[in-house]
């Protein structure tokens, strides 16, 4: 192995690029492959391909440096590199619920094939439970060339929007190896050195455990967050503040206050499709009851969005013919994401039952009209309001949060707001002659409408 270590990360998506430009803020040299040459020309230019804080920063700093190169070449990474991180996609099978693994399949073959010394690869990418263990077995089998291979997993617990943060300084690392390698130990020892100066803690585990521990995160991160609007359909039924249930459970620091806010629900290009690959895994194990409950996680979501358009109906008497102002389309603030976005989906329901609908993203915008080029997306606030009978936040930049009714004034026709993700002060708006619908509050539009008529 060469000192210092040279690493290379294969996919230079979301994870990979961040792993890559934050193992040179670590001082490596680095080397990210991937075989869309769009996507590496940019790349070696110093240009990001989408929104993360912090990110293009690290870009520029380390392709100017050097230190950060990019290639479509597997010979090259695999002559060069000494660890190997896979950062490629699993996403949905079309057609199906499981995780298409063969990004990583190939990413493991085509480094097999090409390693020529010494080496470790390291899977990051979110895989159903005995990936690793198979591929470890497959990589052995595809090198033929000089130079031993180890395998290990490590998998990658970044949130959009701090993937920087959470990479150069995790809650945890985790390691999974095959039996005894302590190769592989000392050399992600070596990789991981600052997180572990800092005293991050390390698990040190069999490959399974490892697969599992990313997959049962975000299983139980979902839950949390249907657990909570469950309970959002039960105040939305008796009365009650969702907020204030929210805050009152998670002052038991068994509980724990995060990941339990009530809205429009969850998406993004992780949890849903992760509690459905696990689903699919389990059943091939033939554990078919074991997850089932993560199918009602999965429904309790997906009804939140049905909830926010039928509010929007409830409160403009019909969809057709009227206008919608849409603030926030991408999954969630300080992200460009659209995918699987229960804000993106709303709106184009909206649309499709014949509402014009203004949207506007700080963000988002562009990643949004690729997908549902028929909305109106504009770049305000004041734009997206002006004209409607309703506005709906759906996602909760901070700017959105801090919208004062004054802010409004004089744009939306029948002064309504839809809070969906429960983040406006409900008083200082109905104070101020607002009708405010959000989810997991009560509503009833023959008492709680005030102002204008509504109809459209
Ligand atoms: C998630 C995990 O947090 C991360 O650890 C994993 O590596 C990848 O998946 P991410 O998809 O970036 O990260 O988003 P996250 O911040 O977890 O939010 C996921 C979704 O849940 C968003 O749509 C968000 O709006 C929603 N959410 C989150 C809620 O509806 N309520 C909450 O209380 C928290």
């Amino acid at each position: 192995f060469t000192v210092p270590l040279r690493i290379t990360v294969i996919g230079t998506g979301y994870l990979g690029a961040t792993h890559a430009a934050c193992m040179a803020e670590l001082g490596f040299e680095v080397l990210g492959v991937d075989i869309d040459e769009r996507k590496i020309e940019m790349l070696a230019a110093g240009e990001l391909p989408f929104h993360e804080p912090g990110l293009p920063e690290l870009l520029k700093k380390h392709t100017q440096s050097g230190r950060l190169r990019f290639t479509t070449s597997f010979e090259e990474a695999g002559a060069w590199g000494d660890v190997h991180f896979i950062g490629v996609g699993t996403p949905q099978k079309p057609g199906g619920y499981g995780a298409d693994i063969r990004y990583v399949d190939a990413a493991a073959t085509s480094l097999a094939e090409n390693i020529t010394k010494d080496a470790l690869i390291v899977g990051k990418s979110t895989v159903p439970v005995g990936t690793a263990r198979r591929l470890a077995t497959l990589v052995q089998e595809r090198h033929t060339g000089p130079g031993r291979i180890s395998f290990a997993w490590n998998p990658e617990f970044l949130r959009e929007g701090f993937a920087v943060k959470d990479t150069l300084t995790p809650d945890r690392l985790v390691i999974g190896l095959a039996e005894g390698d302590l190769d592989a130990e000392v050399i992600l020892r070596e990789v991981y050195a600052s997180q572990l100066a800092a005293e991050t803690p390390m698990i040190v585990t069999d490959y399974e455990t490892a697969e599992l521990v990313k997959v049962a995160a975000n299983a139980f991160l979902a839950t949390k967050i249907s657990f909570i609007n469950a309970f959002s359909e039960v105040t939305e039924s008796v009365g009650g503040d969702i907020r204030t249930l929210a805050d009152a459970i998670g002052h038991d620091a068994r509980i724990g206050r995060r990941f339990l806010n009530a809205g429009v629900g969850f998406g993004g290009g992780c949890l849903p499709k992760d509690i459905r690959a696990l689903q699919a895994r389990v059943s091939e194990l033939g554990l078919d009851r074991t997850m089932r409950f993560l199918t009602e996680v999965d429904e309790i979501n997906l009804r939140r969005r049905d909830r926010v358009v039928s509010l929007a109906e409830e409160v403009l008497g019909r969809l057709n013919g009227a206008t919608v102002g849409i603030l926030g389309v991408a999954f969630k603030p300080d992200s460009d994401d659209v995918r699987d976005s229960p804000a993106l989906d709303v709106a184009a329901r909206l649309f499709n039952s014949g509402a014009d609908v203004n949207v506007y993203d700080p963000q988002g915008n562009a990643n949004a009209a690729k997908r549902f080029p028929r909305l109106n997306y504009v770049d305000s606030y004041v734009a997206a309001a002006t004209g409607a009978q309703v506005v709906m936040l759906l996602t909760e930049w901070k700017e959105f949060k801090e919208l004062h009714p004054e802010d409004l004034d004089g744009l939306v026709q029948n002064k309504v707001i839809i809070d969906g993700r429960n983040v406006l002060n409900v008083r200082e708006w109905e104070d101020a002659g607002w009708t405010v619908a959000a989810l997991g509050r009560k509503f009833d539009p023959a008492r709680d409408m005030v102002g204008l008529n509504a109809g459209v």
